[in-house]
């Protein structure tokens, strides 16, 4: 029979939406969403599909227990109490990280110290080891949350973050996340026969999440997770799963995206970039000035972050150069316009109010994404 586990799919706040339609896209419909989390059941192939394919979450979390706890006693007799034999094998390492909001037990290194005592006591005598543990073998990493008083326990199945797919070579001064450049990409109604261009491109991250939504492969092709090296998961799990990635890409879509910046740096480390994520020549790379944006073709898509003109001194150059956007960009009406910015005056600026907007953090950055949609 198979097991089934309670997977948690952690998002940057604002994202949660995103992440639970891609989980629901993956075929669990169950999904339930939270702050910051979207919770679901699956299976084992489930934890390698998640894992592969959630463009949009921070990381996929196993579920091992959640109970209610006021008192060090109640934290460490009920996390004894649950089955940690079944997932940390005898060798296994298990390092506890926490956080703790509104909370009897708000110390968050107290409650780390207590779990991995009670983690310690249990898997000793259940694997029946006398002296101490050696966590030489497979990283297990153990996450203690509280809120409001309710302890849940999770196993970290994914190691280093999802954002990471493993293609960024080389970064500007403030790259996206690309989670985030996924959800701004997800957030659009572009489709892959439709032109899409970022214009302030960066480091490429936005155009090559859209090449990777567009030819349909799985972001996590090219790295390794932790769950991998978990005993209670076949190593054919995974297999499975990066074969059905490879049937589901579609290589042979056709793509119109280009990435455009005013930094020739910029474009030579997007190109890199590119290579890496196994794009080669896909995406149309070119130093430009974003007012200088020109086409002929209709009803594309543009999706930028463009400088917030956060720091003093650029305040001012980066509100005209917004000025000077909306003046180009009105001259493409069937175009949408995507942007994200933490610049409160970018409507009047832009000299349009958006068709929509969506409250967004970039990193610690609260931004606003503004979405202009082009006329059909
Ligand atoms: C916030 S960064 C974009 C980061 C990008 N999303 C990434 O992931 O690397 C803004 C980019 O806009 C570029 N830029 C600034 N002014 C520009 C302009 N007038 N035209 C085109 N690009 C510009 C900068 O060189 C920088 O790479």
């Amino acid at each position: 029979m198979k097991k089934k586990f309670t997977l948690i799919a952690t998002a940057a706040m604002g994202l949660e939406s995103v992440v639970a339609n891609e989980v629901k896209a993956l075929g669990y419909e169950d999904a339930k969403v939270e702050n910051g989390k979207v919770i679901y059941e699956t299976d084992e192939l489930g934890i390698a599909r998640s894992n592969l394919w959630l463009r949009t979450a921070d990381r996929v979390k196993l579920l091992i227990g959640e109970f209610d706890a006021r008192t060090y006693d109640e934290l460490f007799e009920q996390t004894k109490a649950l089955a940690w034999e079944k997932y940390i094998p005898e060798e296994g390492e298990f390092p506890v990280i926490g956080k703790s909001h509104k909370s009897t037990l708000y110390s968050v290194p107290d409650c780390q110290s207590i779990v991995k005592k009670a983690i310690v006591e249990r898997l000793k005598q259940k694997h029946g080891v006398a002296r101490w543990l050696k966590e030489t073998g497979a990283l297990h990493r153990v996450e203690v949350a509280l809120l409001k008083d309710k302890v849940t326990l999770t196993l970290d199945t994914s190691g280093s973050g999802l954002h990471k797919r493993g293609y960024r070579v080389g970064q500007g001064e403030a790259p996206i996340k690309e989670t985030l450049a996924a959800a701004l990409v997800k957030l659009t109604n572009w489709t892959p026969d439709k032109p899409f261009y970022d214009i302030f491109c960066g480091s490429g991250t936005i155009p090559i999440e859209a090449a990777l939504i567009g030819q349909n492969i799985a972001p996590g092709f090219n790295r390794e997770f932790a769950f991998e090296n978990w005993d209670f998961i076949p190593s054919s799990i995974h297999e499975r799963a990066l074969e059905e990635a490879e049937d589901l890409a579609n290589y042979d879509q056709p793509l119109d995206i280009s990435g455009t910046d005013i930094s020739h740096k910029m474009i030579e480390i997007a190109k890199e970039n590119a290579m890496e994520a196994g794009l080669g020549d896909l995406v149309k790379w070119k130093q430009m000035q974003a007012t200088d944006f020109y086409t002929k073709a209709t009803g594309g898509y543009i999706v930028s972050n463009p400088p917030y003109g956060e720091r003093i001194g650029d305040r001012k150059e980066v509100e005209a150069m917004y000025h000077n956007l909306g003046q180009t960009l009105q001259k493409f009406p069937s175009w949408s316009v995507y942007i994200l910015t933490a610049n409160e005056d970018f409507e009047k600026l832009y000299g349009k109010n958006a068709s929509k907007k969506r409250k967004l953090f970039n990193g610690f950055i609260r931004t606003d994404y503004y979405q202009y949609f082009g006329m059909r």
